[in-house]
């Protein structure tokens, strides 16, 4: 028999349906909730409210798992590419050979981008953050393919624009970059795989030769992977709730990338190493800014620690940790913030307002160390970021496109100033 929930309310009984994902998560169904009762339901900042069933990912907070389309992020990691992660979380399998060699050709082709997004790219000062840069070129598209706006395109032209998203992304970012420089900028070399051809565009300069390191390009290249997909966050629910009303998948990631930009999502990388750099130059005292962080009244948080859903630890901190000192190892560097890093972590591990509230380092604390050492500047931690987060909108989107879900339209609780005369501003 069909599992139900029982709720009385002013008497009366219903039975709310009980719905049960494939690991075994449980949920009340509370769609006819309104027509049958009368109710909404009230959750401020959707901390407990499933939007949607999703086969992308897997995340288990309490036990630090993390699983795309059933694959460990751990193995991921350590055994995929990020071409393949991507192929794996838009299209639901691992790809074959050639299935993988075919994606990687057709991103390959679609590098550059129109000569005319570089007069957009042009109207920007160089103040400008990068990551809006980004947000606008990316909406741009729309102009520059205007048959992405059908929202019944075939497969295959969802595909090009899939294809397309991936591909013109590190031309992007990489510009974005080269604009808050002032430097010209570089065209993609197809010659090079993907993390390396981005590196090329951000770093290589017109009067000097440029030889991407691949310790740099395999340590972004993870950094990628484990930012690929994170279930139903800040950016991904804005995407998918953007193409619930069926615009393009361009303005729809934009809107994801505009999301990400905020220093409680994806700019929390950036803000960590603000964060260490301030305490180093103020002496590194842990314990002074343990208790700030600590302290209520001072709007200070201890940057890259606590996370809505990961409430043991985040399986993605325990990879970049390790891979932080790998990197720095191999390239020979040492980070004094990285020490403070640790010290803070250890710290704030065995203080009891961070054991009481569950708050581990999450993803964005030592993926900041790995973008300085990769020579990454700071203002462009976030826009790594949405590099790497850009195959898990795709799916997203693509999901909800497929499953042909209904525009999302929460409800609310009003509690405003109940109906009243008009006053005219003489009598104000
Ligand atoms: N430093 C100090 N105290 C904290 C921190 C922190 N980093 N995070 C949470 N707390 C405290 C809160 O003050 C609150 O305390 P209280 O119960 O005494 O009022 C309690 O822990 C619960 O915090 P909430 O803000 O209610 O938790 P929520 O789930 O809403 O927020 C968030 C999660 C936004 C990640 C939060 O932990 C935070 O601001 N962290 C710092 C920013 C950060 O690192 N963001 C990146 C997240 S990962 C990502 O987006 C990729």
């Amino acid at each position: 028999m069909a599992k139900t929930a029982q709720l009385t309310f002013n008497g009366q009984t219903y039975e709310l349906p009980i719905i049960e994902g494939s690991e075994n998560e449980t949920a009340i169904d509370i769609s006819e909730l309104l027509e049958k009762t009368g109710l909404v339901t009230l959750d401020i900042g959707y901390k407990n409210t499933g939007a949607t069933k999703s086969a992308i990912t897997f995340l288990d907070g309490d036990h630090g798992i993390l699983r795309y389309r059933g694959y460990g992020i751990e193995d991921l990691a350590e055994k995929s590419t990020f071409l393949e992660v991507a192929y794996l979380l838009i299209f639901g399998e691992l790809p074959t050979t050639e299935q993988l060699k075919k994606f990687t050709r057709d991103i390959t082709t679609h590098t550059l981008v129109h000569e005319d997004i570089k007069k957009i790219l042009d109207g920007f000062p160089s103040t400008s953050h990068p990551m809006g840069v980004l947000a606008s070129l990316f909406c741009a598209q729309t102009a520059f393919y205007p048959e992405s706006l059908d929202p019944n395109r075939s497969a295959e032209g969802v595909y090009l624009s899939i294809v397309r998203s991936l591909a013109k992304m590190p031309t992007f970012a990489a510009w974005s970059y080269k604009n808050a420089v002032g430097h010209p900028v570089n065209y993609p070399d197809n010659s090079l795989d993907y993390c390396s051809r981005f590196l090329k565009m951000m770093f290589a300069l017109p009067a000097e030769h440029y030889e991407v390191d691949p310790v740099v390009a395999n340590a972004l290249d993870k950094l990628l992977i484990l930012h690929a997909d994170h279930e139903q966050n800040c950016s991904t629910s804005t995407v998918r709730i953007v193409g619930s009303s069926k615009a393009s998948i361009y303005s729809s990631i934009s809107a994801g990338i505009n999301a990400l930009w905020g220093p409680l999502h994806g700019g929390a990388n950036q803000e960590v190493i603000v964060m260490l750099e301030a305490i180093r130059q103020d002496g590194g005292n842990i314990e002074k800014w343990i208790n700030k962080a600590k302290d209520k009244n001072d709007p200070f948080r201890l940057m890259g620690f606590g996370h809505r859903v990961y409430k043991n630890f985040d399986p993605r901190a325990k990879i970049i940790k390790k891979a932080a000192d790998d990197v720095l190892n191999k390239l020979g560097i040492n980070d004094p913030v990285l020490d403070i890093a640790m010290k803070l972590e250890e710290v704030a591990l065995r203080d009891p307002y961070f054991i009481e509230r569950k708050l581990y380092p999450n993803v964005d604390f030592y993926s900041g160390i790995i973008y300085r050492a990769l020579g990454i500047p700071v203002d462009m931690f976030t826009v790594m970021f949405a590099m790497g987060r850009l195959p898990g909108w795709i799916a997203q989107w693509k999901e909800l496109r497929e499953n042909k879900e209904p525009i999302g339209r929460p409800r609310q609780v009003y509690v405003g100033t109940k109906s009243r005369p008009y006053v005219e501003i003489a009598k104000r």
